[in-house]
């Protein structure tokens, strides 16, 4: 069992990470709140795998358990979804002294922890990611919220959880696609801030991960945790969590959102840029081939087809672009990264490398 306590304050939290606690969640959510109701807002597809075994672990500590469901996928993270939560939660009679649960991938965290926000001014909510995207950077940071018409995450809030229970022994029923997506934000970790979370991941593959999933996911909440703890508004530091993602947004949205995984487009950005920086000097040498290895090594992308223009293209809306300044996340080796602003017109520059 690992713990990691995420220091912000009255805002403060515990992430609890062990193999098989779903079925002691009862007791984890006992020692966090005395109420007697909780809604637990799952998608279809986490509900039908583990909704019966959830209901059973809490009621176990006598909770009436109310379960709201909505279908699974990006598109159900949306206003509409949003409203049929709040009918539902007020039709469950839940009050400000109950506890939400949010149990399933980044969609469930971020709609649910959304609702858990808003709904009543704030109802306290307790995340129970099923995902590797979920567990490693979704559920930690508290940035709640939906995708609007005009764009993906475009209504949302801080607002942190009581508590994170993870239990790593879910990720066995994850397609392999969603595996490898997540990986691509778990080799993010290892880049910008644990070299032995990377050096680990170079020693392990596909198929042997599972046994270290504790390791490796505890080994992520932390960095983050200790990243948000730092710039829990997002002002600063908290963009190195950024890395890959100026390109990876672009190669996503070049290609039209679903065709690469954001994990894949962040996977080839990464790559991408540290070819660039390694060429300039200002990372050091051999890193983009050790990058390399580790990104095919869990079948992900390390280039894509698109040429410099079509990518530059999808960066000029990026909301990372503050006037005509905008702030880069690059490696000075692995497990070392930094902030480095560049002007929007020096950024061509920074675009390709790849092979
Ligand atoms: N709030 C943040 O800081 C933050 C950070 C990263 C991503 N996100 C958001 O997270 C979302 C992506 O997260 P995601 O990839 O988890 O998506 P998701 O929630 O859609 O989950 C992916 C799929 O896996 C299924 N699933 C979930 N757990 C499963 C399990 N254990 N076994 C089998 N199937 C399972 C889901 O039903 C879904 O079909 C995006 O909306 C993104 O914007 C938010
Ligand atoms: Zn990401």
């Amino acid at each position: 069992m690992k713990s990691i306590h995420i220091d912000l304050g009255k805002d403060s939290y515990d992430i609890h990470i062990e193999n098989g606690l779903l079925d002691r969640a009862g007791e984890y959510v006992r020692n966090l709140t005395k109420s007697q109701t909780l809604a637990v807002i799952s998608d279809t597809t986490v509900d039908g795998l583990y909704g019966d075994r959830l209901e059973q672990a809490l009621r176990k500590e006598h909770y009436n358990v109310r379960r709201i469901v909505f279908p699974a996928g990006e598109k159900y993270k949306c206003a509409e979804t949003l409203l049929q939560l709040y009918q539902e939660l007020s039709d469950a009679g839940i009050t400000r002294s109950d506890y939400i649960i949010t149990f399933g991938g980044g969609v469930v965290g971020d709609l649910g922890g959304f609702a858990a926000a808003t709904f009543l001014r704030g109802v306290p909510f307790i995340q129970i990611p099923t995902t590797i995207i979920a567990q490693v950077d979704s559920s930690v940071g508290g940035k709640v919220g939906i995708d609007l018409p005009s764009g993906k995450n475009q209504a949302g809030s801080f607002y942190q959880p009581k508590g994170v229970l993870i239990d790593p022994e879910l990720l066995r029923t994850l397609p392999l696609r969603f595996i490898h997506d997540g990986m691509g934000e778990v080799i993010k970790y290892g880049c910008i801030h644990d070299e032995e979370l990377f050096a680990l991941l170079e020693a392990l593959d596909d198929e042997t991960i599972s046994g270290h999933w504790e390791d490796i996911i505890g080994r992520c909440c932390e960095a983050k945790g200790r990243i948000v703890e730092r710039d829990v508004l997002d002002l600063g530091e908290r963009m190195l969590l950024n890395f890959g993602h100026t390109i990876g947004h672009a190669i996503e949205r070049c290609y039209g959102y679903g065709y690469y995984t954001h994990g894949e487009g962040v996977a080839a950005g990464m790559a991408m840029l540290t070819g660039v920086t390694e060429h300039m000097g200002l990372t050091e040498a051999g890193t983009t081939e050790r990058l390399c290895k580790v990104l095919r090594r869990y079948g992900l992308p390390t280039d894509v087809q698109a040429s410099a223009d079509d990518l530059l293209r999808y960066i000029g809306n990026d909301k990372k672009k503050r006037g005509n300044r905008m702030t880069l996340i690059i490696l000075k080796a692995i497990g070392q990264s930094e902030l480095l602003p560049v002007m929007a017109d020096e950024l061509p520059k920074y675009i390709r490398k790849g092979e």
